[in-house]
């Protein structure tokens, strides 16, 4: 009752840092509140839910209440109340239905989340190139208005922004700028209420993703999120949100996300140049020349490399242009569940340093995509085999400087989309080898 909500209430004010906070009481009767943590209530038939994350509620229901910072819910079998944690305020709370697939949330057949989640990858750009140009629009509007642009986000969404960065001046004609949540806020002084900060994130919850954002509204510019899960913290920071429609991502390697934000942030590149349709045509493109790579036997070549590389300790891979991105993103996704020292650089840096930790059988990876960086990224590429670098080519053509070539489709301005997979896969393949779990 009453009592035990205001106790709850008051304790939880009386908490630092970041927390989401669920106490049960001897009568069934159970009160939650946020603060920094995600935190859903579900409405069901059977009883109400309570969970970090909507997956968890989706085979009990649909009809999910999103609770807001500093926000709690008191919850009994009849009803979900929502509770200001602030003024103790209560109103009867309305859940919203939300349409996720319960099918969408198991592995499908697939061993693994991860292994499910890159073979979705076709279907996920597919569907962001019907998004509608209205919505592409309206976020390409804010940008055309916006005294400067900026991109943030963390770990490999920023990766897709550092990609954008080149997408946008070689597409759109267009200077953005670009800093990782955690450092965005030292770039703070810039900000007017005329800027723009573009936020990508597939959680919306990632706390330095969302200081950024709290950064720029200090300035009260304006937040344009790129976001997966609906509801989430950082969707109700934003003016706009851009759903990235890529499903749940339950493998901690963040894989479809990546390509739903490069597709949309190539719509956007097209949009701005006054080229949505391009754009499109690009993306339906890519969606079926990743099929058909996963048709032609992508996965065995991939099985083939990683057992090559199983008992490497150090992997060097190298991009230029928006493949230095991709560059950045295989390196991470190498390291996070393999447990292995991989490094991103770009092409042109090897010389001012990273050359000297090349030794006889090192492992490079170059990402040669058939556009104006190719040349140069295959002169590094013997750099690196004159120090007796075995180099792993990811490109369209077979190079003589290869020693293992990993196929991929020629596709244009969506290079990284398609030359990021061999990568993915190899996150998925290595730690198997090592005997880890590749979802965790
Ligand atoms: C990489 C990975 C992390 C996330 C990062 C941001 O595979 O999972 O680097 O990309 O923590 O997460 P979101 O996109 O949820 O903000």
């Amino acid at each position: 009752g009453h009592i035990f909500r205001e106790a709850v209430r008051i304790s939880f004010n009386e908490l630092d840092g970041l927390n989401a906070v669920v106490v049960i009481y001897k009568n069934g009767e159970i009160v939650a509140f946020r603060r920094g943590s995600p935190l859903v209530a579900g409405a069901g038939v059977s009883g109400n839910f309570i969970s970090s994350d909507i997956p968890a509620l989706i085979s009990e229901t649909q009809n999910i209440v999103f609770i807001d910072e500093d926000e709690g819910v008191a919850i009994d079998k009849e009803k979900i109340l929502k509770v200001n944690a602030k003024t103790s305020k209560v109103a009867l709370a309305k859940p919203q239905k939300v349409t996720m697939d319960e099918a969408e949330v198991d592995k499908a057949g697939f061993p693994h989340f991860l292994l499910k989640e890159i073979y979705e990858q076709p279907e996920v750009i597919a569907r962001v190139a019907n998004y509608g140009k209205d919505e592409i629009d309206k976020a390409v509007g804010l940008i055309k208005k916006a005294w400067g642009t900026y991109f943030t986000a963390c770990g490999t969404a920023s990766y897709a922004g550092l990609a954008a960065t080149y997408m946008f001046s070689e597409i759109a004609k267009r200077h953005v700028n670009f800093a990782v949540g955690s450092e965005f806020p030292y770039f703070e002084d810039f900000l007017v209420p005329r800027s723009l900060l573009i936020a990508a994130s597939q959680s919306g919850e990632t706390m330095d993703t969302l200081e950024a954002v709290r950064a720029a509204k200090r300035h009260r510019s304006k937040v344009l999120a790129m976001v997966n899960v609906p509801g989430s913290s950082l969707t109700r920071l934003a003016d706009k949100t851009l759903y990235l429609k890529a499903g749940p991502e339950r493998a901690v390697l963040s894989t479809k996300s990546y390509i739903a934000k490069l597709s949309l942030f190539l719509l956007f590149a097209f949009g701005l140049a006054g080229n949505y349709q391009k754009g499109v045509r690009l993306l339906k493109n890519s969606s079926r020349k990743m099929s058909s790579m996963f048709k032609d036997g992508l996965g065995k070549d991939i099985k083939r490399l990683a057992k090559k590389l199983e008992n490497q300790k150090h992997i060097y891979v190298i991009g230029r242009g928006v493949n230095y991105a991709t560059a950045l993103e295989g390196a991470l996704k190498i390291k996070e569940a393999s447990y292995v020292h991989a490094e991103g650089v770009a092409g042109g840096e090897l010389k001012h340093g990273p050359i000297a930790l090349i030794e006889k059988g090192t492992p490079c990876i170059a990402i040669v995509a058939n556009d104006r960086a190719k040349e140069s990224v295959l002169s590094n590429a013997m750099e690196l085999k004159s120090r007796g670098g075995y180099i792993v080519g990811i490109s369209p053509k077979k190079e003589s400087v290869f020693d293992f070539w990993i196929k991929v489709p020629d596709a244009g301005a969506a290079s990284p989309i398609v030359s990021v997979v061999p990568m993915q896969l190899l996150g998925y393949d290595l730690p198997l080898l090592k005997g880890y779990n590749p979802d965790k």
